[in-house]
């Protein structure tokens, strides 16, 4: 591979503190230069993008993705959400294990493992599942999960509902080190449910699911995290009261991290007037009021990070009517546009964007796989550059993800991926991005 060289962009590593016009050189696959003058020795023989007008950041972590492989091919696939990931400048992204069979056992943890990287276009880091079958009554072997590869443990799409098992999970997580990922739902709240209990779900006529379904569970977890001294990661946070109780338990020195996705941040309940399936998520989108709580939690620190939840399901599925549609949002190639919103509009700064999708869950993931989220020397040139205010619409027939299920299909959005690059290749590139070959120095 040549070196690369990026220039003319405005580099923004919050890890590292750096925010300014700078370049940037990869060299077999790692970063190994950052600044403003010459590099010395200069590289004679090289390729050269030019990021003039565009940021350059490191490659997105996203810590809760669906690949649905192995078991719902037709949903996505490896190679198929990897493409997805990668269009939406993501280098890194954790698949959860509700697959079929699911992620419970050391086998088809390295099934994932081999498949990703005889098929993937990104780095895919498998989460094993809390329970055997996710069943939620026998702990997996969750040592063996740990050494074949899983990087934290969830039975996401169902809750661990069983007190005593999630106390033994939260153990295993004090001794390992590892998090426990909780899907907060208190399921004989939410039973029938199909969107947020309130003012819509009562005009829709369709059952609801209060705040207090995500609450009651969120608050149970903290009572374990802080009677073993496990590590907690709250998923998919949603209300008010939710960002108020993680922030209680931090401030008691609870060992607590949480995520929200882009469209529990950026959407209301109101998307699913006119049954609009492809709004239909669980847990449900809120209300405004929830929204600020979100935005407040994310400036505060006591959100650490922004997750997708890529949820892809088959247009047939979703076409079905509302009850019987199933949950879920294909998140990753409208994550940055969306978002994008919140900097617009001056609710986010973009440094504190970025590191939600970089640094933050990096430290979450920890040091196991390389120097993830960062742009220091050395580290694998996993970097991601965007245009801040290119404007362009969402339309699903050009994803690269199966699953075109976007409450966003449409609609206008201001800030765009242009390009992604994965262990110093170049795995995304839109179309107005040149690449230039030098020979001479620079
Ligand atoms: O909306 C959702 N879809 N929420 C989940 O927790 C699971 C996910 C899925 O797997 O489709």
């Amino acid at each position: 591979m040549k070196p690369l060289l990026i220039h003319g962009g405005h580099i923004i590593d919050p890890g590292q503190g750096i925010d300014e016009a700078a370049g940037l050189l990869i060299e077999d696959g790692k970063i190994s230069w950052l600044g403003k003058g010459e590099i010395t020795p200069p590289p004679t023989d090289y390729d050269m993008l030019d990021a003039s007008g565009l940021i350059v950041c490191p490659g997105f972590v996203d810590l809760h993705c669906h690949l649905r492989q192995p078991g719902f091919e037709e949903r996505e696939t490896i190679a198929t959400g990897t493409r997805a990931a990668a269009r939406g400048g993501f280098t890194t992204i954790c698949c959860m294990p509700n697959t079929e069979p699911p992620l419970d056992n050391e086998a088809i943890i390295d099934y994932i493992k081999s498949t990703a990287a005889s098929e993937g276009i990104v780095r895919v880091l498998p989460i094993g599942c809390i329970s055997r079958g996710r069943k939620g009554e026998e702990l997996t072997g969750m040592a063996e999960l740990a050494s074949a590869g899983a990087i934290a443990f969830s039975d996401d799409g169902e809750p661990a509902l069983n007190s005593g098992l999630m106390r033994q999970a939260m153990d295993y997580s004090r001794t390992s080190g590892l998090p426990i990922i909780d899907h907060c739902e208190d399921t004989a709240l939410s039973k029938g449910g199909q969107v947020n209990e309130g003012a819509i779900s009562a005009r829709l006529g369709l059952k609801g699911i209060p705040n207090a379904a995500e609450e009651i569970i969120v608050a149970r977890d903290l009572a374990l995290a802080q009677l073993t001294g496990g590590w907690l990661h709250v998923a998919h946070t949603t209300t008010e009261g939710s960002v108020d109780l993680i922030r209680r338990a931090r401030e008691k020195g609870i060992k607590v991290t949480a995520e929200v996705t882009p469209h529990h941040l950026t959407l209301t309940e109101e998307a699913v007037t006119g049954y609009n399936t492809n709004a239909k998520v669980n847990p449900p989108l809120r209300t405004r009021q929830d929204i600020k709580a979100l935005i407040q939690g994310l400036k505060e620190n006591v959100i650490d990070i922004i997750a997708t939840d890529h949820a892809p399901h088959t247009e047939a599925d979703k076409q079905r009517e509302f009850a019987l549609a199933p949950f879920g949002i294909s998140g990753f190639e409208t994550a940055l546009g969306s978002l994008m919103s919140l900097v617009h509009d001056r609710k986010l700064t973009l440094a504190t964007l970025i590191s939600r999708l970089t640094c933050e869950p990096a430290r979450i993931i920890g040091n196991k796989y390389g120097k993830l989220g960062t742009l220091a020397i050395g580290a694998p040139a996993d970097i991601t550059i965007f245009d801040p205010a290119r404007e362009w619409v969402v339309d699903t027939r050009t994803f690269a993800s199966r699953g075109k299920n976007t409450p966003l299909e449409g609609s206008a959005l201001k800030g765009r991926i242009m390009a992604t690059i994965f262990q110093g290749k170049l795995v995304y590139r839109d179309d107005s991005v040149k690449l230039e070959a030098k020979r001479d120095t620079i």
